[in-house]
C-alpha cells in the first residue's frame, strides 16, 4: 500500500488530519467518545499504548482496541509506546489497527520491524523521541506511510510543546521532498491552535491533539477550529 492511500482515504480538503488521542478523553464511555468523534466529522482516532517501561505509565492493550474495532469507521492511528514491539505487531494488527507505529528507540532492527507491520496488513509508521535525529529514518522513508516527531517526551498528556519540533518538522519534510517520496509527518504532544498552524505551515501532516481537543468541547466546533488555524497558517 502506498502513503498517498492514506490521504486519499481520509485526508480533510484542507491536506490535514487532525487525529485525536484517547488519552484526553473519557475511558469509562470510550465507546461514546468513539462515536462522539465520528459524528464530529473527525477521520482518524490516536490510540496510545504504554507498558510502564518504555515509558512511565500504562494504558491499555489489543484486546481494548479489538472491542473497539467493530463499532467504529475511523481510522485507527496505533502509537506504541512499548518495549520489544516486535512481540506485539501481530496482536494490533489483528485487533484492528490501520496504522502501527513504533518508537526508533525501542527496537534493534528497525527495518524488519517495518516490514512485519505491513506484512501483517497495517501502515508502518517511526515516532521518533524529541532528541533522537532524523538520520535513524532516512533510509526507511520508501517504506514508511508516516513519521512521527514527539514534539514531547513521551509518556503523558498535557504536556509542554518543545519548540525544536518545529525545525524537525521542516527539516524532515526536505528530506522526504528530496527524495520524492510521500510519507506523513504527525507531530504529537502539547499541540493545540497556537502551534497547529505553524506545525503545517512547516510540513506537519497529521496533528495529534489530546488535551487541546478533549477539553474544549462540542468535538465538532474544535475540530472546525483547528481546521481554520491550519487554514490561516498556510495563508501566512
Ligand atoms: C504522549 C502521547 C500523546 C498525548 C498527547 O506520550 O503520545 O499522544 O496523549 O497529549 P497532548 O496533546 O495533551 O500533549
Ligand atoms: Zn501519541
Amino acid at each position: 500500500m502506498k502513503t498517498h492511500e492514506v490521504s486519499n482515504e481520509t485526508m480533510s480538503e484542507d491536506r490535514f488530519v487532525l487525529s485525536p488521542s484517547l488519552l484526553s478523553s473519557d475511558f469509562s464511555r470510550l465507546q461514546q467518545e468513539l462515536t462522539d468523534l465520528e459524528e464530529a466529522g473527525l477521520p482518524w482516532v490516536h490510540w496510545d499504548v504504554m507498558d510502564g517501561h518504555f515509558v512511565p505509565n500504562i494504558t491499555l492493550g489489543p484486546m481494548i482496541i479489538k472491542k473497539c474495532r467493530d463499532k467504529s469507521g475511523l481510522f485507527f492511528d496505533v502509537h506504541l509506546m512499548i518495549e520489544r514491539p516486535d512481540e506485539y505487531l501481530e496482536d494490533f494488527a489483528t485487533a484492528g489497527a490501520d496504522l502501527i507505529c513504533v518508537h526508533a528507540e525501542a527496537t534493534s532492527h528497525l527495518e524488519r520491524t517495518v516490514s512485519r507491520i505491513r506484512e501483517l496488513g497495517a501502515k508502518p509508521a517511526v515516532a521518533l523521541n524529541p532528541h533522537t535525529p532524523l538520520c535513524q529514518v532516512e533510509y526507511l522513508l520508501p517504506q514508511l506511510d508516516m513519521v512521527l516527531i514527539m514534539s514531547v517526551n513521551p509518556g503523558f498528556s498535557g504536556q509542554q510543546f518543545i519548540p525544536f519540533a518545529i525545525k524537525k518538522v521542516r527539516d524532515l519534510k526536505k528530506m522526504i521532498q528530496d527524495q520524492g517520496g510521500t510519507t506523513l509527518i504527525q507531530v504529537d504532544g502539547g499541540v493545540d491552535l497556537s502551534n497547529a498552524g505553524k506545525l503545517t505551515a512547516s510540513g506537519a501532516d497529521v496533528l495529534v491533539s489530546g488535551s487541546a481537543f478533549f477539553r474544549n468541547p462540542p468535538y465538532r466546533q474544535r475540530y472546525q477550529q483547528f481546521r481554520e488555524t491550519v487554514r490561516a497558517g498556510r495563508r501566512g
